[in-house]
């Protein structure tokens, strides 16, 4: 089996949750690099197919050299190409954004979301690692119309990463400044007495201390989090 970092297997963990058919169906993973999601999805076999997609030539052909050395090479395809420009979106498919910035996910998924009918990208599940700008990411993604199925974070290597699993519902709404900067889930599972997610708001909240002086979207959210966990 592929070996996957720490944070690679709590996304991994992510598109396992979302391959909910018996029959598995298509990964695709955006900006792949080594294609290490992807090898990893075919020898689970939570994929029937993989696609990766590349913005360079060197990532993407690192990706297929990993896909043909494991034997994948008839279930999988990779394209130099921006996000999924190119990649028309079926019912069914895994769409995984990792390792890139929160601007950049927004970006391919803004135009994804043109460039393929509502109806299609209602039966398309997204699993989003972004690396910055979280708070920016959930408020796109509620107020666009996806809907939150779940977050996960993890430490890997002295560093917190998250990870969300989206749908897009078409119902669209408006986040609090604390939903935002912590995560609607995240608030939930912390609410119910989660380790790791407490572990991971105190981290946050030394981070917010700092930022929160030049950012007022993170001063409002980290009063409100101060107010509730005093309640
Ligand atoms: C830091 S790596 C992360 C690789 C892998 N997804 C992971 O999580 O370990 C980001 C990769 O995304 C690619 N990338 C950045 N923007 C992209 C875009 N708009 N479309 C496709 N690939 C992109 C980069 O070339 C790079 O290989």
């Amino acid at each position: 089996m592929q070996n996957l970092t720490v944070r690679l297997e709590m996304v991994l963990e992510q598109v396992r949750a979302a391959c909910k058919d018996p029959v598995p169906g298509r990964v695709i993973d955006v900006g792949s690099d080594h294609g290490y999601i992807a090898v990893r999805c075919l020898e689970e076999e939570i994929a029937s197919s993989v696609i990766c997609t590349e913005i360079h030539r060197g990532p993407a052909q690192r990706s297929e050299d990993a896909l043909v050395e494991a034997g994948f090479e008839d279930r999988s395809e990779v394209y130099v190409t921006d996000g999924l420009k190119g990649v028309p979106l079926m019912n069914g498919d895994i769409v995984v954004i990792a390792g890139m910035g929160g601007l950049n996910i927004i970006d391919i998924i803004s135009r994804a979301l043109k460039d393929n009918g509502y109806h299609i990208l209602e039966n398309v599940t997204f699993v989003l690692q972004p690396q910055k700008s979280n708070e920016i990411v959930r408020n796109y993604l509620a107020k666009t119309g996806f809907v939150f199925e779940d977050e996960s974070i993890c430490y890997d290597r002295d560093i917190f990463y998250n990870c969300l699993r989206v749908v897009f519902k078409g119902i669209c709404t408006a986040l609090t400044d604390e939903e935002a900067c912590y995560g609607p889930v995240l608030l939930r599972k912390y609410s119910e007495g989660d380790k790791e997610t407490a572990d991971y708001f105190g981290h946050l909240n030394s981070l917010f201390e700092i930022r929160q002086r030049s950012n007022p979207v993170i001063r409002s959210a980290l009063e409100e989090r101060k107010r509730n966990e005093c309640q």
